[in-house]
């Protein structure tokens, strides 16, 4: 029988009931309580309920703790959990800048032993998935440059606390353009030289930034290109990249919305003899996906790793203090790359 692992849920907003919807459909996890400061959200719950995250910790003692709260709080709770040897699944991004993330480093490596995985949820999305299998394949050679857009219609102005500075800790660059940097790492390696700003191209009163642009390139010469927009007015995910034998694009995202369009992965190796085209228009294949099993194999890795049966390969705290401390460079913060690891 599958081992049971006692869990609780704090932050029952979209995230959590995601995550809620997800450890149930899995199985491995029994949900113990939700925790969320609106207790307008907890009614409909058969679990214990509770508005104040450490009474429900304290409470509960659980295995595992899954954090799905609004930025500003994660780092707390993280480390709350941590010290009280419980496992932890949190949300992305891991605080607001790499010094938040730094110190959820250093609470797992205090206590040793526990689990503590980060929502890099992309990571699991199909087209996604073929893409670094095809790469690993070497097929295509290795990657040498990618180019990554993510874009949204956003308005900055709406009253939630994305767009409360305090509480998200920026704009469109760590709300949704670090799950296209996390891949940007993901695929093209460590960056160690980065050039990149933020702006407010159209949301001219706006505290968090609308526009964040950034080139970067690794330690052995391989490069990237990253734009995250929340003026694209239309919602937008591409990924291109381009190997020594070959080039891969991604175009599309599947989302609960679809407002990302398709899900498409496209390739096509080196032809410059011709064998299976023209010249400039290689063969080239297609695959489309419609379906988004992604937050189930999230769910999949973690209880792996919670029941010893495989580590954390995708969300590590290391995945988190790296693309952290990419965004406090492009923010231009202290804590970026180059400044040294606290
Ligand atoms: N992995 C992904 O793809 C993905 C997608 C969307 C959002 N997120 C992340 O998930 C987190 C939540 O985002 P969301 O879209 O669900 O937002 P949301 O506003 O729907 O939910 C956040 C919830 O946290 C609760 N909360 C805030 N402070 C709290 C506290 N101190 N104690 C208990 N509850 C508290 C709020 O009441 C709210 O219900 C954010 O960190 C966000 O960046 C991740």
């Amino acid at each position: 029988m599958q081992k049971k692992i006692r869990t609780v849920i704090i932050g029952m907003g979209r995230m959590g009931r995601t995550r809620y919807e997800a450890m149930r459909r899995h199985g491995g996890f029994e949900i113990t309580a939700v925790c969320d400061s609106r207790m307008s959200l907890l009614e409909r719950y058969p679990e214990h309920v509770y508005t104040e995250w450490k009474r429900c910790i304290d409470g509960e003692q659980p295995q595992t703790v899954v954090v799905c709260t609004v930025n500003a709080v994660i780092p707390d709770i993280v480390c709350y959990a941590l010290e009280r040897g419980c496992h932890v699944f949190a949300e992305k991004p891991p605080g607001r800048c790499a010094g938040d993330a730094l110190r959820m480093k250093a609470c797992l490596g205090k206590n040793g032993g526990q689990v503590l995985k980060f929502g890099f949820n992309h990571r699991y999305h199909y087209s996604i998935m073929e893409a670094k299998s095809l790469i690993d394949s070497g097929f295509l050679g290795e990657v040498v440059a990618a180019r990554g857009v993510y874009g949204k219609a956003a308005d900055l102005n709406r009253q939630e606390w994305r767009n409360n500075v305090e509480l998200s800790g920026g704009g469109i660059l760590i709300d949704q353009g670090i799950h296209m940097l996390d891949l940007l790492r993901y695929f093209v390696g460590d960056f160690t030289d980065i050039d990149g700003f933020t702006d407010h191209l159209v949301w001219k009163e706006s505290v968090g930034e609308d526009t964040a642009f950034a080139t970067m390139r690794t330690a052995d010469g391989k490069v990237a290109v990253f734009h995250s927009s929340a003026i694209q007015w239309k919602h937008k995910f591409d990924l291109d990249l381009i190997c020594t034998n070959g080039y891969i694009a991604l175009n599309g995202l599947l989302t609960s919305t679809k407002s990302y369009g398709e899900e498409r992965i496209t390739y096509y190796k080196k032809d410059l003899e011709r064998k299976n085209g023209k010249i400039g228009n290689p063969k080239e294949y297609t695959m489309c996906f419609d379906q988004d099993d992604s937050w189930s194999y999230e769910m999949d890795e973690f209880y792996g790793a919670l029941t010893g049966k495989g580590g954390i390969k995708n969300g590590t705290v290391d995945d988190a203090v790296a693309v952290m401390r990419l965004i406090d460079t492009i923010y231009g913060k202290k804590n970026g790359i180059g400044a040294g690891v606290v």
